[in-house]
């Protein structure tokens, strides 16, 4: 199929990339560069052999996007661009606002224009608040604690409404837990502007020395240590989960909410230990009051992706931490 990828040259849409060329997709990105760098084409290129085809274009620039859609005949969408800081989006709501919702209703009028119906979308587990028991199942109750949240929940409910107005749509919003790991060629994977907001990057760099210890948000939690338990996924399986999730496209019409997760829990303490062993560093650390609008358990019931998509995470904790771990390695051997 052909397929525009929407903030393809970051994180999650790199690794993806990668794996839809793989299986002979043809690929258009889309990104406005507002968090990753050209380089990355350069890298996708390296990976995989192949040319990238890629336009920095921001999604809010109606006139330019839709050129790329006047140039392209899609089959399909898979929307990754987006802004993801949840401290910033309480501080900048309406950036947030401006740059997820009215972003992607852009992208959904030309879909509309162009007559493209098929559309993979990036939602999170932050939809699901602090939900009321774990695993999480996609039927409870969605619930945003920041206006981060509140984006997904909102691209979420137009998609849903999309598909009711239209029998020819076919829309997934995959529900991602904790994305980690890198690739494993060491070239890409997520390197945050400024101080690491999420776990595993904040660890990698203490291991590399640039950081000198991790702090621990709390170890007064109802969890097995005390410290937060989270459903880390590696960035290799959620990239498989979007290619199994467009080849479902070809198959129904109508919306899906499916969670990718793997399914089980570790805390803070047990990924600090798996990153240590993985590194051969020590990772010093400190205990902290707990962090704002942090829950205690998070994990994913990932029954319906499996059943809907055959799809099932294959990488562990180890290979996690061991892909995270080399790219930030690499990455600080370039800037020495
Ligand atoms: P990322 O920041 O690495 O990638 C997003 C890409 O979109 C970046 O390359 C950025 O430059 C681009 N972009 C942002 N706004 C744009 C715009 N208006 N026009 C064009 N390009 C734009 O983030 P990621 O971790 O790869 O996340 C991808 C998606 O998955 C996001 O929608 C995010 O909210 C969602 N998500 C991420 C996580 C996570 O922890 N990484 C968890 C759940 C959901
Ligand atoms: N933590 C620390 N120290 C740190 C960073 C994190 O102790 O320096 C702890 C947190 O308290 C939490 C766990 O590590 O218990 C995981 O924290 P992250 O910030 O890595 O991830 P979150 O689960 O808080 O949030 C992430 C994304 C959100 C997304 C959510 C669900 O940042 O955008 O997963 O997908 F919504």
């Amino acid at each position: 199929m052909k397929i525009l990828v929407t903030g393809g040259l970051g994180y999650i849409g790199s690794h993806t990339v990668v794996q839809l060329l793989a299986s002979d997709h043809e690929v258009v990105i889309v990104d406005n560069l507002s968090n990753t760098s050209e380089d990355v084409a350069q890298k996708l290129a390296d990976i995989t052999g192949k040319e990238i085809n890629y336009e920095i274009v921001d999604l809010l620039d109606y006139d330019n996007l839709e050129t790329i859609f006047k140039n392209n005949d899609f089959d399909g969408v898979i929307h990754f661009a987006g802004l993801k800081a949840v401290g910033e989006s309480v501080e900048l709501p309406l950036k947030y606002y401006d740059n997820n919702v009215t972003a992607s209703i852009n992208l959904l009028k030309l879909m509309e224009k162009y007559t493209v119906n098929k559309i993979i979308f990036s939602s999170s587990a932050t939809v699901y608040g602090d939900p009321i028991s774990v695993p999480i199942k996609e039927d409870f109750a969605t619930f945003a604690t920041n206006p981060y949240g509140q984006t997904k929940i909102m691209v979420e409910n137009i998609l849903a409404d999309i598909a009711v107005a239209n029998p020819e749509f076919s829309a997934i919003a995959l529900r991602y837990f904790n994305p980690v790991g890198a690739h494993a060629s060491g070239l890409i994977g997520e390197n945050p502007k400024g101080i690491p907001n999420n776990l595993v990057p904040f660890i990698a760099q203490v291991a590399t020395g640039e950081r000198d210890h991790l702090r621990v948000w709390g170890n007064d939690y109802d969890t097995a240590d005390g410290t937060g338990v989270r459903d880390y996924i590696h960035v290799e399986d959620l990239a498989s989960g979007h290619i199994k999730a467009l080849d479902y496209t070809n198959k129904f019409k109508g919306i899906e909410f499916i969670n990718l997760g793997a399914g089980k829990g570790y805390s803070v303490l047990e990924v600090k230990d798996a990153f240590a062993k993985a590194s051969n560093k020590e990772i010093p650390f400190e205990i902290y009051e707990r962090r704002a609008g942090d829950i205690a358990t998070s994990y994913a019931n990932a029954e319906k992706a499996l059943e809907l998509l055959d799809w099932k995470v294959q990488y562990d904790l180890d290979i996690m931490c061991e892909d995270s771990w080399r790219f930030t390695d690499n990455l600080a051997e370039d800037q020495e």
